[in-house]
């Protein structure tokens, strides 16, 4: 069978390596996750990746399943948090909930930083929520990280290859960045070269807005629905009539007791 070129199971099987090099310092977004959290409660993060965010909240005492589709990210996270995984303080899955949900019940879910946005279809986006739905408690929290596409913010960069530096632990890595977008689907193509080595990647991600992002939210069951322009826990509100998307935006939605099945 072909791979598909495009699907986060390819592209994370070759970004895997640069991945936490791409990422290094972002913590802006832990707060926000830490503040859900308490001893006791059942925690899932969907999109774990190579467990940046996984190492704080198990830091912090919580039981923890991490889900992904990529052996490779997982492979990583495994290697970081060997030790919670052997005490049974953090599970390690791969699994997609576009497909089903998983038998154990959750009281928090994370779909951190865009992992949302690689479903490219309101038809796999509404049956990912609905499975996880499905994998709450009553009175559940989910909480997810929307993308907001650069290009949005600034359409000079449509098209033009962008150049900067990384280092993969001492090794100095440049990287060729061009973004595009196709309806509203972002197309970006990054270009990894170091010595001796090159590794061309597209990632493809949706842009859903607030209001598209509320109704899908509504249509799997849940009938709580609050948006944050920033990772401050303080910000959450209702979603007001005419509220446009300027900028990436959390939003958290509740499991409501004796809501049903979405
Ligand atoms: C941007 S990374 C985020 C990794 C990590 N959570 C972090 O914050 O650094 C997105 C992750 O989502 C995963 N992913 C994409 N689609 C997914 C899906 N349907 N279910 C689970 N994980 C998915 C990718 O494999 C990738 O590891």
């Amino acid at each position: 069978m072909r791979e598909d070129k495009s699907s986060p199971e390819f592209v994370y099987k070759a970004f895997a390596e640069y991945y936490d090099a791409y990422v290094a310092g972002f913590e802006a977004d832990f707060e926000v996750y830490l503040r859900l959290i308490k001893p006791g409660l059942k925690v899932l993060e969907i999109g774990c990746g190579t467990g940046r965010v996984l190492k704080p909240l198990l830091e912090s005492g919580a039981m923890v399943v991490g889900v992904d589709i990529s052996w490779a990210m997982l492979a990583l996270a495994h290697k970081k948090l060997a030790s919670s995984c052997d005490s049974g303080a953090l599970k390690l899955l791969n699994h997609n909930f576009v497909y089903s949900p998983i038998p154990e019940r959750f009281d928090r879910v994370f779909v951190t930083f865009y992992t949302f946005n690689y479903l490219l279809s309101y038809e796999n986006a509404l049956s990912f929520l609905k499975n996880i739905y499905s994998s709450m408690n009553d009175g559940a929290v989910l909480l997810m990280d929307m993308f907001f596409p650069s290009i949005y913010y600034d359409p000079a960069i449509e098209g033009k290859w962008q150049e900067r530096y990384l280092n993969l632990g001492e090794k100095p890595i440049r990287l060729f960045d061009r973004r595009t977008m196709q309806g509203l689907v972002e197309k970006r193509e990054q270009v990894f070269e170091e010595d001796g080595g090159r590794q061309e990647i597209t990632t493809l991600r949706r842009f859903y807005d607030k209001n598209e992002t509320a109704r899908l939210l509504r249509e799997a069951g849940f009938l709580s629905v609050k948006f944050a322009d920033a990772y401050d826990s303080v910000l959450f509100h209702q979603l007001e009539p005419l509220e446009i998307t300027a900028h990436s935006f959390l939003v958290m939605a509740r499991r409501e007791a004796g809501g049903g099945e979405g």
